[in-house]
């Protein structure tokens, strides 16, 4: 949450800047803010709401030629999200400026101290509060590396920081603590940034920072130290996708692009996995056959869309490897005390590899010795980086803020680590684990195939602008489908939906259903026997109570077609893969409902790509 830039070098930096910040915006879009250093004055300029709305500002405000200047784009968190809120935030000389991404947990108490000092604080921010800090010890003689690094003594909570003072005009100091910040390595310049993102269409050398970690750039040179400026380093690495994978490429929105491009985020998650003696080889699992060989329990923890990959994973691992396997929401795993131990493994799951609450728990699992395994679309981000192992997916950036292409490839992800857990432990045979990838490397056409023939779902939601509650019934790998069907339509079109396992309607959910209630529902292959016949029950039950059903069913299902108003027919794929196909036309009827709506699909209310707070 909070889109944070740093930049010092020999371009323009309100430009980088900007660019930086407009590539961020996903991350949080409550206001955002610059702060460039020119000529021993400091320029400041920050407004509530989207960027477009500084732009404006900048453009009646002639701010100065500056080659060293910050930016910020806000998710609020303390503070209403107004301009005063805004970062960045300044000293009370106005000497020092700062953007912060994180909770000061202790800001309370230090701003009691700095108001008995006879600060008057301009905002309800946490973040006023270190920048007061940080320009006193600015002006008490430290230089900008120092003064940064005593604060961030002080300062307890989640935060990266990055400031800039007209003291230091050549150089920004950023600091991390739970909080994502990477640097960016250029020629004559240098950029700091929650995501390589911001400066990809200047750099692809980047260097990922440790924990309480304070980074200082200069155009030259960049130097990492801890909190109490004993020299420490980063580690270097390449980014291997470009800036053209960051634009809209004409898409109205980022979302729709990344919907097309599912299929090739797929193949490139499976690409290079198996030997030419068809074994399965996961180059980045760094734990030992032995230590997989022991495990004899699995935990999957993640959030949101990201949960409900797991959801699928629990089926195809349990199925595959026989180890017992629990879901869990990260953000409760810790709370419940729960049993795990050195051969317990734990998959955290994270599109951004920042989630805070996926964070904090699989921290957790670590003390209590368990191994984990993180499955990310984010190199260098700290989920992996604090991991015993990591799975990248390769979707390359997700910039919607609702998951699409980073859920399918999570599920790929998850089905090859159950199936090499499956050839470690030899619960499958060589010929049958081969034979699945070959499955899984036929799914990318089968999405293909689902896409062509969107434009029916389309129209359905168009012409369901009006509903006010929508259901979504799933059974086995179908349920998590629903979940996510529902979840999507809640985040990009505000409607109120529910996922349910179809066999717990009965139970209480079929309450809700009154005449014409559109209910998707998720039907099983036919191979499933009782449970693709219970389903079509379960559709009987809510037709005779009125719903509107559409169904989404393999190709050739004829026994669903009598209880279908609207049939969404898929490619026909083994059970388990079922969820890489059904789960497209719910993303593309969103998205539509969203549109329809005249909703802002890429960046919906109250919501940021990537969670950084608990
Ligand atoms: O980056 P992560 O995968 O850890 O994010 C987890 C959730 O915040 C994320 O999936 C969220 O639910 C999406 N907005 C769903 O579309």
């Amino acid at each position: 949450m909070c889109g944070i830039v740093g930049y010092v070098g020999r371009q323009t930096a309100l430009k980088v800047v900007i660019d930086g910040l407009r590539r961020l915006e996903y991350r949080g879009y409550d206001s955002a803010g610059v702060a460039l250093v020119s000529d021993g004055e400091l320029f400041t300029e920050r407004r509530a709401g989207k960027l477009a709305n500084l732009d404006a500002a900048l453009a009646d405000a002639e701010p100065p030629q500056s080659m060293t200047g910050i930016g910020h784009t806000r998710w609020a968190t303390h503070g209403a999200p107004t301009d005063r809120n805004a970062h960045p935030h300044v000293g009370r000389q106005g000497r020092v400026a700062l953007v912060h991404n994180g909770i000061i947990e202790n800001f309370a108490a230090l701003r009691t101290k700095l108001e008995a000092a006879g600060h008057e604080l301009d905002s309800d921010t946490d973040t006023e509060v270190a920048a007061r800090l940080l320009e006193a010890e600015v002006a008490a003689g430290a230089d900008l590396t120092e003064a940064m690094q005593d604060v961030c003594r002080q300062l307890e909570g989640a935060f990266t920081l990055v400031a800039v003072s007209v003291d230091d005009p050549d150089r920004v100091v950023a600091a991390r603590r739970n909080s994502p910040l990477v640097v960016g390595l250029g020629r004559g310049e240098n950029f700091l940034a929650s995501d390589v993102a911001a400066f990809i269409e200047h750099t692809r050398d980047a260097l990922e920072l440790g924990q309480d970690q304070v980074v200082t750039i200069t155009p030259d040179k960049v130097a990492v130290s801890d909190f109490h400026g004993n020299p420490a380093e980063g580690k270097p690495f390449h980014v291997d996708w470009d800036i053209a994978a960051a634009e809209k490429s004409g898409y109205d929105y980022f979302m729709l692009k990344e919907i097309e491009e599912q299929p090739k985020a797929i193949a490139d998650t499976l690409l290079g996995r198996l030997t030419e003696t068809g074994r399965l080889q996961l180059d980045e699992m760094r734990l030992s056959d032995d230590e997989l060989r022991a495990i004899d329990k699995i935990i999957i923890i993640a959030c949101g869309t990201a949960f409900h990959a797991g959801l699928v994973a629990k089926y195809a691992i349990e199925h595959w490897t026989r180890i017992p396997c629990e879901v869990e929401l990260s953000s409760e795993f810790r709370y419940r005390d729960p049993i795990i131990d050195r051969d317990t493994m734990v998959i955290a799951i994270s599109q951004s590899g920042e989630t805070m609450d996926t964070l904090m728990a699989l921290r957790h699992a670590r003390q209590q010795r368990a191994k984990v395994l993180a499955i990310s679309n984010s190199n260098g981000s700290t989920i992996p980086r604090e991991s015993d192992a990591v799975l990248y997916t390769h979707a390359g950036p997700e910039i919607a803020v609702a998951s699409t292409k980073a859920f399918l490839t999570q599920i790929v992800a998850c089905h090859l680590i159950a199936l090499y857990l499956a050839q470690v432990r030899g619960t499958k045979y060589g010929d049958e684990i081969t034979e699945i990838v070959g499955q899984l490397e036929q799914i990318p056409a089968a999405v293909t195939e689902v896409l062509a023939a969107l434009e029916p779902v389309r129209e359905l939601a168009r012409e369901m602008g009006e509903a006010r509650l929508v259901l979504f019934l799933g059974r086995h790998v179908g349920y998590p489908v629903a979940l996510e069907g529902a979840l999507k339509l809640k985040e990009l079109a505000y409607i109120h939906a529910e996922g349910f396992a179809a066999g717990e309607l009965k139970h209480g959910p079929i309450a809700l259903i009154d005449q014409g209630t559109p209910v998707f529902v998720v039907v099983p292959p036919k191979g499933r026997g009782s449970l693709h016949d219970k389903m079509i029950s379960s559709i009987q039950e809510v037709r005779a109570r009125g719903a509107r059903t559409i169904i989404l069913a393999e190709q050739g299902d004829d026994k669903v077609l009598p209880y279908a108003d609207q049939l969404i027919a898929l490619p026909k794929v083994p059970t388990l893969m079922q969820p890489l196909v059904a789960t497209v036309p719910l993303q593309a009827f969103s998205c539509e409902m969203a549109m329809v709506k005249g909703l802002d699909v890429d960046q919906p209310r109250n919501l940021a790509k990537s969670v950084t707070v608990e």
